[in-house]
């Protein structure tokens, strides 16, 4: 095949981009499952065969017009996946950037950042159904209803039989099915915690030479010129190989909608009096203060309040001009942590804020249907640099010393929604939650709050371009 490798990028071919990277889909049914191969090189036939079967409906980046694709699918390979499709790339001894090749658990690299600990560790990942390193492929289906869902996850499932045993199906899960099966929640745009998602995301600008965090080149790999982060490997057969595609920090996070629930309800009997409001106002109200944006998606710097319909999807505000004592929005909360906008930031020197492409959905149903179920959230966390950008944001996540607004002299607060409260990191964890008042009566609720996120499973995946899946399947190895 002819790889084209262009140090100043012309615009990005949608053609040869999956779709996942650059659009949000919208339908209601998605399953996220996940495939070992065998790793006999006599082999590789069955697993090309695999990849052969899906191409008709691997969905591209480019407009699918009026009428959205009944099924379609995208597909990721981790490092160890690639090693087997791609012996020629000889993978751990190239230059794909080292965090993707040693995986999400490695102690002295990404669980320097994920901090995932005890019943969230990796060696507990994906309910000890199958090991980390066996992740080889993820296969992202999407259909229009329940029974193309049927259908698009039969075309899957009966690719993988046809492989001789040589392409296996791991179901993570301890539900019937076993596979992370997107459960549509009312209103379709609310996750587990019944706040509604989704709503910032990165412009993808797809201006070759931007230099904005949030540009397409900083996302996909072959096209940033900047100094930090380039997407790559940017050298090598390896760089033709990966050009067009993106990374996906693919993480299952179990949420503990039930702890999340009392807590609100427990620390709102005490908040209320002090807000002098009522018990209902408290828990909204707090709920809004740990995420930054209330449940139905006003950001507190702009409805500081009450939640506002007409601010319910706002994305154009800022921390600088309104909210630097964190008097709307406190300084630890979700949203401004993992996108602290304006507010200035100092890590290493640089101050940038990293920008991620989220593309996850609810996996389990409500509490209200079945109290004993899993349910979560299957992140789809997508970027051009792991370690800077996902990695980099998780770590902000855990210990919030990423801007002046921390006291460097203080211990060291940390995202109360979503953070792992044992972390690997130095320094010292400032446990409680502090909400500023504008009275100088801070409200702090002691810690350590209850861990409401507990990681299932994570997997990093390339999503490589249509030509690079194209090639595997025709044999290319
Ligand atoms: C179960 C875990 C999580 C929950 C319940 C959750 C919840 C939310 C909610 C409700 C929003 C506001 C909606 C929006 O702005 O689109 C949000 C925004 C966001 N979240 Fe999360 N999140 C979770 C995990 C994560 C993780 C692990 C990361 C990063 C590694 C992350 C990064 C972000 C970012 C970047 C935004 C947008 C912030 C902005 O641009 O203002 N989230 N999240």
């Amino acid at each position: 095949m002819n790889y084209t490798q262009t140090p100043q990028a012309a615009a990005p071919e949608l053609s040869d981009i999956q779709g996942l990277i650059i659009n949000g889909y919208t339908h209601p049914c998605s399953v996220h499952m996940l495939f070992k191969f065998d790793n006999n090189i006599s082999n590789l036939k069955y697993i090309q065969d695999f990849f052969k079967d899906l191409l008709p409906y691997l969905q591209s980046a480019e407009d699918w017009g009026a009428l959205k694709p009944e099924i379609m699918l995208n597909i990721g390979l981790t490092a160890n996946g690639i090693e087997i499709v791609k012996p020629s790339l000889n993978v751990q001894n190239s230059s794909f950037p080292s965090t993707f090749k040693k995986g999400p658990w490695d102690v002295n690299n990404a669980q320097q950042s994920l901090g995932d600990y005890g019943t969230g560790a990796p060696d507990q990942w994906w309910n000890q159904k199958f090991s980390n390193e066996d992740v080889h492929c993820v296969v992202h289906a999407y259909a229009m209803n329940p029974t193309a869902q049927e259908k698009i996850v039969g075309i899957i499932t009966d690719a993988a039989l046809k492989s001789n045993g040589m392409v296996t199906e791991l179901k993570p899960l301890e539900s019937e099915s076993g596979r992370l099966e997107q459960y549509l929640l009312v209103p379709s745009d609310y996750i587990h915690f019944r706040y509604r998602d989704s709503i910032d995301e990165p412009n993808l600008n797809d201006n070759p030479a931007g230099k904005d965090q949030q540009d397409l080149n900083n996302f996909l790999i072959g096209y940033s010129t900047l100094p930090n982060p380039i997407p790559g490997p940017l050298s090598g057969p390896e760089a033709a190989f990966a050009k067009n595609g993106c990374y996906n920090a693919f993480r299952i996070l179990y949420q503990d909608v039930e702890a999340f629930n009392n807590f609100l309800d427990t620390q709102a009997e005490s908040i209320a009096p002090q807000i002098k409001n009522t018990k209902d106002y408290a828990e909204e109200w707090l709920a809004a203060k740990m995420c930054g944006r209330w449940r139905n998606g006003s950001p507190l710097v702009l409805s500081p309040d009450k939640p506002e319909h007409d601010t319910s999807k706002a994305t154009d505000f800022g921390y600088l001009k309104d909210d630097m004592q964190g008097l709307k929005c406190p300084f630890s909360a979700h949203t401004r942590v993992s996108n602290p906008r304006d507010e200035g930031v100092e890590v290493a020197g640089s101050d940038t804020v990293p920008r991620i492409i989220r593309r996850g959905m609810p996996y389990g149903p409500p509490l209200s249907i079945d109290p004993k179920a899993d349910r979560g959230l299957i992140g789809l966390f997508l970027c051009g640099d792991l370690s800077s950008q996902f990695e980099t944001l998780y770590g902000w996540i855990n210990l919030n010393n990423f801007s002046n607004v921390f006291d460097p002299a203080e211990n060291t607060p940390q995202d109360p929604l979503v953070a792992n409260r044992i972390v690997p990191l130095p320094g010292n964890i400032d446990p409680n939650f502090t909400i500023p008042m504008e009275d100088g009566n801070n409200i702090v609720i002691d810690g350590p709050l209850p861990q409401f996120v507990v990681t299932r499973g994570t997997a990093y995946l390339l999503l490589p371009s249509i030509s690079a899946l194209t090639a595997i399947a025709n044999g290319e190895a």
